[in-house]
């Protein structure tokens, strides 16, 4: 879909413009165009390789656009001369990785408290009861000195998220929550996203296939397709679910096989 570019408005929390995102000289992802609002749950979905990670990736900085630009609370972040807004926004984003990505050798409240450290100059105990509530949030309190070794796939998930959440961002950034786990902890990892939103107001940009889930939180969705290069639909999971007429929607949502593929 080559939609001309949204104006940002003051509700809009992250907009992309005209962007173009991929690796040397290869373009995954072409005309990326959408605003998200403030508080908003927005999905981004579609099959493997379509990009999803790639996105995520030029949305927090990880990957520079090789055109277009990326606004995040109305601040241009994605151009080289913007390097003290790009560091203002690192700080106003959190980020959960696929992977959780928490470091081994350090119990979950120092994995927690390892960004609080860095930028907030906070005093230690104080920054022990900001690690206290964030666990509290995740419902993780009582493992504050277990390793991530010592904890199931969705607890890992849940403490990566309590890092993510640590510095109290405006926008998370959360790349398949909940890919490997269980249905049932899958659906857990989705109530907690939605009560972080509802209680924080944070606005959520979350990569995801899992169509229960993108049923469950998605306000709005995303779809990218691998051989469009880009971004196919975008509306309300009941929208693409029942009212488009594009067959790669269609198939998707209804999980089925597309002809000739
Ligand atoms: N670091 C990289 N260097 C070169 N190509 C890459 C790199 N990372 C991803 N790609 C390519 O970019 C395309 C999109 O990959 P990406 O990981 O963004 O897809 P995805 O939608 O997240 O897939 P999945 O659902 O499997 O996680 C793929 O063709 C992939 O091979
Ligand atoms: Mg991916």
């Amino acid at each position: 879909m080559n939609e001309s570019p949204e104006k940002p408005s003051p509700v809009d929390m992250v907009c992309a413009e005209d962007l173009v995102l991929g690796y040397g000289a290869n373009p995954i992802l072409k005309d990326v165009n959408f605003c998200i609002h403030h508080g908003e749950i927005v999905t981004i979905l579609g099959g493997s390789g379509c990009g999803k990670s790639t996105l995520l990736k030029g949305l927090i900085g990880l990957l520079p656009p090789s055109r277009g630009r990326i606004l995040i609370g109305g601040k241009d972040v994605s151009s080289p001369g913007h390097a003290d807004d790009l560091a203002a926004a690192r700080r106003n984003i959190g980020v959960l990785f696929q992977s959780g990505a928490l470091i081994g050798s350090l119990t979950l409240a120092e994995n927690v408290a390892l960004p609080i450290e860095e930028f907030s100059g906070l005093p230690g105990d104080l920054i022990a009861d900001i690690v206290r509530m964030k666990l509290d949030m995740v419902k993780l309190s009582g493992f504050a000195d277990y390793l991530p070794s010592e904890l199931s796939g969705g607890m890992k998930k849940r403490a990566g998220l309590a890092r993510a959440i640590a510095l109290d961002p405006e926008v998370l950034f959360c790349d398949e929550p909940s890919a490997g786990l269980d249905p049932v902890t899958s659906a857990e990892m989705d109530e907690l996203l939605l009560e972080l939103n509802h209680s924080l107001g944070i606005t959520m940009i979350v990569v995801t296939h899992e169509l229960a889930s993108i049923e469950t939180i998605s306000h709005r969705c995303i779809m990218l397709d691998r051989s469009a290069r880009g971004i196919i639909a975008i509306g309300t999971p009941q929208e693409l679910k029942s009212g488009s007429e594009d067959p790669r929607v269609h198939a998707f949502f209804h999980r089925e096989a597309l002809p000739n593929s």
